[in-house]
């Protein structure tokens, strides 16, 4: 730090105020963030009691993911909506446990802003005490908004501010609002978020990579290219050998490619094409490309930007390629040399 005090002198509400007077955004914009932060360590205190909080595991009905909701989900979402109302800020929150938003407020007293999140990722990990997260996105609300699901449809290059929280051996919050990236970490003792790191960012070269290897079977051309290339390791055309990781929680492997670099794919195949993806576009996919792009790395589908996708469901997903500059644009190159020798086919007519 310039003055010489330590890092973690610099907690998480002084640079909530710095960004705000960097953006000269209001205190309802302060207050968001502040609420999201509450909510995150409030979670992180029940993840740590792990069963002595009871079966955060339990499971109750399906989501409108047709995915089976864990206590600790619904636990999690109700924190964070709880916090939400009141603080008094938001509009409307969406989330990746409800069908629809939930408005706050249709008269515009509360601030100007959305927030969507994923109450808590990676929720299979919870009956194995492995480790979980939870993600948001704050968008500016449009115009007239009444906070409908509509009004959260925006890109993900819209995003005022993004992040996640992983409760892992420590609780550690990663936070962008469009200028770096930033680690914060969750002191047990008094419970305030302090600075651990003031600009992450992501080396350019990798030899980590991150696939659930049992979908190979559905992988595009490309991605099987990539990663049987990987797998030939040093005597193969990459001439190295490439390690593999994966923890089954985006939050997890996205915060593994953060801290020592890696590329983390869960592409489009052939087994989800009809659902467009795995990872949900507008509280998993934007906020992870929205971090990764500010720690200096690439956030693709494959064939275009991932925070360019125009949405049009509040649900809906997305392919994800991101991580490591140089390795996601070699899948992005190899995903480009399959359209352009589809294109001259078709121009042949073969
Ligand atoms: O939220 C979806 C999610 O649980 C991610 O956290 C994770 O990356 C992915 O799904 C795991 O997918 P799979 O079940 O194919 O390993
Ligand atoms: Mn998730």
């Amino acid at each position: 730090m310039q003055d010489g005090s330590n890092l973690s002198d610099h907690i998480l509400s002084d640079h909530i105020q710095a960004e705000c007077a960097r953006l000269d955004a209001d205190s309802d914009f302060a207050g968001v963030i502040t609420d999201i932060a509450e909510s995150c360590a409030a979670i992180s205190k029940l993840v740590r009691h792990g069963r002595l909080a009871g079966n955060m595991a339990a499971e109750h009905d399906t989501n409108v993911q047709d995915e089976t909701q864990k206590e600790l989900d619904i636990v999690s979402n109700n924190l964070l909506i709880e916090h939400a109302d009141k603080g008094g800020h938001l509009i409307a929150v969406a989330s990746e446990e409800m069908a629809d938003s939930l408005i706050f407020s249709q008269d515009n007293t509360r601030g100007k802003y959305l927030l969507v999140f994923d109450p808590l990722d990676g929720s299979l990990n919870i009956g194995i005490n492995a480790p979980v997260g939870t993600i948001f996105s704050v968008l500016r609300a449009p115009e007239g908004a009444t906070g409908a699901n509509e009004d959260f449809l925006q890109p993900g290059s819209s995003q005022l501010c993004a992040g996640y929280v992983l409760y892992g051996i420590s609780t550690e919050m990663v936070i962008t609002f469009g200028a770096g990236v930033a680690i914060f970490t969750l002191d047990p003792d008094d419970g305030i978020f302090k600075m651990t790191d003031s600009h992450l960012t992501i080396a350019e070269d990798t030899s980590e990579y991150a696939i659930n290897a049992s979908n190979q079977r559905f992988w595009e051309a490309p991605v099987q290219r990539y990663i049987s290339e990987c797998l030939a390791g040093k005597d193969g055309p990459r001439g190295r050998d490439f390690n593999m990781r994966w923890v089954g929680a985006m939050v997890a492997d996205v915060h593994r490619v953060l801290s020592r670099s890696g590329v983390f794919t869960y592409p489009v195949d052939e087994k989800i094409r009809a659902r467009g993806g795995r990872l949900r576009l507008m509280y998993e996919a934007n906020p992870m490309a929205m971090i990764v792009e500010q720690a200096g790395g690439l956030a693709s589908t494959g064939h275009g930007r991932i925070m360019e996708i125009a949405p049009h469901n509040l649900h809906q997903r997305a392919p994800v390629i991101l991580g490591s500059k140089n390795e996601v644009q070699r899948l992005i190159d190899y995903y480009s040399e399959l359209d352009s020798n589809l294109d001259s086919n078709l121009d042949s007519g073969a």
